[in-house]
């Protein structure tokens, strides 16, 4: 089959960790007769340098007549202490999610079982971990009104939501859990925003649809600490826009490394898949960079496809190459392997010819 893929690789370490992935979905299309065709074009801070635009329109374009956007990183130190800054590449990400109606995030969180011991928490709580986050994503206070007084000393930004964009990604979280363990968990803080007890009614409306699915409420700080003390407990998370941003770096912590954790945002349309973690910069042309995050989220993309055999093989392969302690520094600080060589590993594994794979 044909694919059109829009490559955006960003800022930091997102060309490195997007590399790899090209590489593994080069060997999914040869091993299963596919054709992905790839065009690039620039987003975040490179964006700004190219052309003061972190979203330039040329890229809008390519990501809209694509079948889908693969996604670095985006995001550079010389605007993170800048807070003056008019431009930021950050931007340049929720103007993509906004045009493309990305409304929902879809961020799995799993313990490997040979990884256990590389997660600053203890095995007897990780392990068993599977839950996913469904992280609403074009609403909330990321994009409500943003005021800043004219002597510069107070700011606010609003937190707003309709029935309609809870009810929409409420659905596709309820679907998934009947995939899974039949478990939704709606993460908020209905104790205190007007926002949350809207969340809480038109969710629990919703569940009335699904009723082999069980739906349970925590406050955002309790799940903050649940999210570390008893992580086996949870399926579905539903959460709004930022409480999802926190929590899900906070899951990375349970599989050893954030740079293992893929994701995917849908929505009517085009989809793009991007690991959560940032570009990292500190790690920049270092061939340091776990590439794992992205490669799974490619394989979420070949499942977004259709393709799930091929993403079954991508996964698979980042399992055995996991399984024999084949990893980067982030997860082994002496014996590891680079960026690079992870992608040759792993492309080789999908292609059977592993044993040809030097490292
Ligand atoms: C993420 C990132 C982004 C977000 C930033 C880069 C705007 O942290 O995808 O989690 O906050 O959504
Ligand atoms: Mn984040």
């Amino acid at each position: 089959m044909n694919f059109k893929i829009a490559v955006l690789s960003g800022d930091g370490i997102g060309p490195e960790v997007i590399q790899e992935s090209v590489k593994v979905l080069k060997a999914i299309a040869e091993s299963y007769k596919h054709e992905f065709q790839f065009n690039y074009a620039s987003v975040g801070a490179i964006a700004i340098d190219e052309t003061g635009n972190p979203l330039p329109d040329a890229t809008l374009d390519v990501c809209k007549d694509a079948t889908a956007v693969l996604f670095g990183a985006i995001g550079d130190p010389k605007y993170d202490n800048d807070p003056s800054a008019k431009v930021r590449p950050e931007q340049g990400l929720l103007k993509l999610r906004k045009e493309l109606g990305l409304f929902a995030n879809i961020r799995p969180v799993t313990a490997y079982n040979s990884l256990l011991d590389k997660s600053p928490l203890k095995k007897e709580i990780i392990q068993g971990t599977d839950m996913v986050i469904y992280r609403e994503l074009t609403g909330g206070i990321y994009f409500g009104e943003k005021k800043l007084s004219e002597d510069g000393k107070t700011a606010s930004d609003l937190c707003e939501y309709s029935q309609f964009e809870i009810e929409r990604i409420a659905h596709l979280a309820f679907k998934a859990a009947q995939t899974r363990k039949n478990k939704v968990t709606l993460v908020d803080k209905a104790n205190v925003l007007e926002s949350s007890r809207l969340w809480r009614k038109v969710v629990s409306e919703v569940a009335k649809s699904y009723p082999k699915v069980t739906l349970d409420f925590l406050f955002v700080d309790n799940a903050a600490m649940q999210m570390i003390l008893n992580p086996s407990q949870f399926d579905v998370i539903l959460t709004e826009n930022m409480f999802g941003d926190i929590i899900s770096d906070e899951g990375s912590v349970i599989g050893g490394s954030i740079g293992l954790l893929a994701s995917a945002s849908v929505g009517d349309g085009v989809a793009l898949f991007e690991p959560i973690h940032g570009s990292y910069p500190q790690a920049k042309g270092k061939n340091i960079a776990n590439p794992i995050a992205s490669i799974l989220s490619a394989a979420m993309m070949l499942d977004h496809f259709g393709l799930s055999d091929e993403a079954e093989a991508v996964r698979q392969a980042v399992n055995k190459t996991i399984d024999k302690g084949i990893v980067t520094k982030d997860l082994n600080g002496e014996a590891f392997v680079t960026t690079t060589n992870i992608g040759d590993i792993i492309a080789g594994t999908i292609l059977n010819r592993e044993d040809t794979c030097e490292y």
